[in-house]
């Protein structure tokens, strides 16, 4: 459900002729202070020029399509350079763009914005995130030539940074994770339906113990074919779910296994017969979000690879066991175990 489609990277390039090698000003390695909290105040109805190049403008590339307008606060236009990111994936890989974004404005002083699909994308999710989208600033002017897209190439406080596609390095976000995770709250309706749904699984498959659960997402589809191209590798066989499954068996007295994934079909085939076993999807539709809440709600995991399981696997907060085939974060988390 997390199709990596080939990064959109649109080449950045022309908009970074102008980087000044001058010495790191050290006001620029600074925490954002004020990420988030920064108050509205009143917008200058003549902030730009006609013609000129926005932010909203900036939104739109990112986005690629003009976004609808969402109840974004608008904000005083920024002085110094903003941090953003270039777009790409779903839910997993959002998650990952929202987390950047948080990363990179910390370790350079710039204030975080996310492009507004992004952030009306996670609304549909979670509630309260603190982040504010590129319409909270889109009626600022926004000098092209000043981004660039690396840490390493800022140089003056007016630069931007826009990261590019797919190019964040996971691990890096780990010293702020639990920074992060407190901004991804679902919301109300799906923190109740993943409750609803483990108490009838519970009820039906054990109905006199306290289980626990083990939320275990099953990547199929379209991925053996991107393992293939990028790390010449092949999918996991159920041969890693049996193995993981019998690590937790050991471990944990009256456990529930409960299957997501894109490929019900194939989970049913292998497990279904298993007492322990639930595979959801089978004969019942669920959103994308709905099987994330479901995951975060079980005390441990069990994922192959890809950014949705990832995300299951860091909000559920408990064990992970995973398989490392797209070379993925660990072994920079606590708490994860690499299953081959
Ligand atoms: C904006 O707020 C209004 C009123 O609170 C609400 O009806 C509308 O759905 C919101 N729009 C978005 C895009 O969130
Ligand atoms: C890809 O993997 C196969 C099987 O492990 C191996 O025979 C082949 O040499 C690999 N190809 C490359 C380009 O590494
Ligand atoms: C379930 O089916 C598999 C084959 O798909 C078989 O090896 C296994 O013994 C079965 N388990 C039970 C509990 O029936
Ligand atoms: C396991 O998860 C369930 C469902 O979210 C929760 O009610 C229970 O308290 C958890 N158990 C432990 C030991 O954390």
């Amino acid at each position: 459900m997390n199709a990596r489609r080939p990064a959109i990277i649109i080449t950045f390039g022309s908009l970074m002729l102008t980087i000044w090698y001058v010495n790191f000003p050290p006001n620029l390695q600074r925490q954002c202070e004020d990420c988030g909290t920064e108050t509205a105040s009143p917008i200058p109805s003549n902030a730009v020029e006609p013609n000129q190049y926005t932010f909203k403008d900036l939104d739109k590339l990112l986005c690629s399509r003009e976004v609808e307008p969402s109840n974004e606060t608008m904000r005083p236009c920024p002085k110094h350079g903003i941090a953003t990111m270039i777009p790409g994936g779903r839910t997993g890989n959002q998650m990952w763009e929202y987390s950047a974004i948080w990363f990179v404005a910390k370790e350079t002083g710039r204030q975080p914005y996310i492009p507004t699909c992004v952030k009306l994308a996670l609304e549909g999710i979670f509630e309260g995130m603190s982040l504010p989208s590129l319409q909270a600033i889109g009626h600022c002017p926004f000098d092209q030539s000043s981004s660039v897209d690396s840490m390493e190439q800022l140089v003056l406080p007016h630069q931007s940074i826009i990261v590019p596609a797919f190019s964040f390095e996971r691990r890096l976000a780990i010293p702020h994770l639990d920074e992060v995770v407190r901004e991804f709250k679902f919301k109300k309706p799906l923190r109740d339906k993943a409750q609803e749904d483990l108490r009838e699984i519970a009820a039906d498959l054990l109905p006199s113990a306290t289980p626990t659960f083990i939320g275990v997402h099953v990547r199929r589809g379209d991925y053996g074919a991107f393992l293939k191209r990028k790390w010449n590798a092949t999918m996991v066989t159920a041969t890693f779910f049996r193995k993981s499954m019998n690590y937790y068996r050991a471990k944990f007295s009256n456990c529930l296994f409960i299957y997501i994934s894109d490929d019900p079909l194939w989970c049913f085939q292998h497990f279904g017969n298993l007492s322990d076993v639930f595979v959801t999807s089978l004969n019942s539709r669920r959103t994308p979000a709905e099987d994330l809440a479901l995951m975060a709600a079980c005390n441990h995991t069990i994922f192959d690879y890809g950014t949705f399981g990832e995300w299951g696997s860091i909000l559920a907060g408990g064990l992970a066991i995973f398989n490392n085939r797209d070379q993925n974060i660990n072994p920079h988390l606590p708490n994860w175990i690499i299953m081959e």
